[in-house]
């Protein structure tokens, strides 16, 4: 089985991109695929992230739910200026300015397909960048930010621990110059749990999210050490089994569609996917961390 996707950045992202994690390349192979595509399986606000279920709850509202928790530890509702780091197709973006009063929220993403349909909608005080937060500069602090499902491509497969965790350093590192002094973030991402580094299934790693490794959830907390004080942590992988079953039975719905839009072939690749992944978390072979951090000054 060989990766799918070409070494160099397509034009116009920065090269920089490159570093540390996935390329813009390796990126765009998933994630701009088929606006239409996704929107079959993804909820109406189109999150591709867990969610946060309560008894009772649709797909919708518990992504809704995931999203008005990230902004609550994020302490992010009525703020200036938040920002999100992989901002996906804008759900967080959207929940910010319009139901958080937001006055300007910002989003990076390497998908030019993202960036493309969220310029689109000319939300006021919606801002996407096609970027990566290693080549973001801000005049400005934020009060904010938020990152939710990004952590999980920013460092390529198979490096040692200590390679990993000064990569993830890098990022603790950008978001303490970039929020203001006592500012929080708010982080979700998928963790390492009985499942070891080197073990992920090779499929998933070539076919679906090429360049991309996951982080134990001590190497997030060893890179933010002495940068971010951790306020929360909890870990949601139960919530990731439902969602990522909510997506499967969507796409099980929506399959003759699916399979006109992106061929029989993609369209089983994704299912078998998402039963890996519903299985991962299922056996605790994968976790969902949710962590929120304070920024932390010297004394
Ligand atoms: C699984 S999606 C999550 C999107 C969104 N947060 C959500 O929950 O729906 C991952 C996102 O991370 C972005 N991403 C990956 N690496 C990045 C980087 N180095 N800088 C900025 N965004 C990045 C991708 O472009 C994509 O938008």
């Amino acid at each position: 089985m060989s990766s799918a996707i070409r070494d160099s950045d397509p034009q116009g992202v920065p090269a920089s991109g490159q570093t540390g994690g996935a390329s813009a390349g390796a990126i765009q192979f998933h994630y701009d695929l088929s606006d239409e595509f996704y929107r079959l399986w993804l909820d109406p606000g189109m999150s591709y992230s867990a969610a946060l279920f309560e008894p009772g709850d649709t797909l919708e509202t518990a992504q809704n739910r995931k999203l008005d928790h990230h902004i609550e530890q994020a302490r992010a509702a009525e703020r200036d200026r938040v920002l999100d780091v992989g901002c996906g197709w804008g759900s967080m973006l959207r929940r910010l300015v319009r139901t958080h009063g937001v006055k300007h929220a910002t989003g990076l993403t390497l998908s030019r397909a993202q960036a493309a349909k969220i310029e689109a909608e000319k939300l006021p005080g919606v801002e996407v960048r096609l970027e990566s937060w290693r080549d973001h500069k801000t005049d400005q602090p934020y009060d904010a930010i938020i990152s939710v499902g990004a952590f999980e491509h920013f460092v390529r497969p198979n490096l040692p621990s200590a390679e990993k965790v000064r990569i993830y350093r890098e990022f603790f590192e950008f978001c303490h110059e970039s929020v203001r002094p006592m500012g929080h973030l708010s982080l979700q991402s998928i963790s390492l749990g009985r499942l070891r580094a080197g073990e992920i299934d090779p499929f998933i790693k070539e076919m679906i999210f090429p360049e991309s490794d996951l982080p134990y959830p001590w190497e997030i907390l060893q890179a933010a050490d002495g940068l971010f004080e951790v306020v929360q942590l909890r870990n949601d992988r139960s919530h990731y089994r439902k969602t990522c079953r909510a997506w499967y039975q969507n796409l099980q719905k929506r399959r003759v569609e699916a399979v006109e839009l992106v061929g029989e072939a993609k369209v089983a690749d994704y299912e078998r996917y998402l039963r890996i992944s519903i299985a991962s978390f299922a056996l605790r072979s994968l976790g969902l961390l949710r962590i929120s951090f304070e920024r932390l000054d010297p004394r």
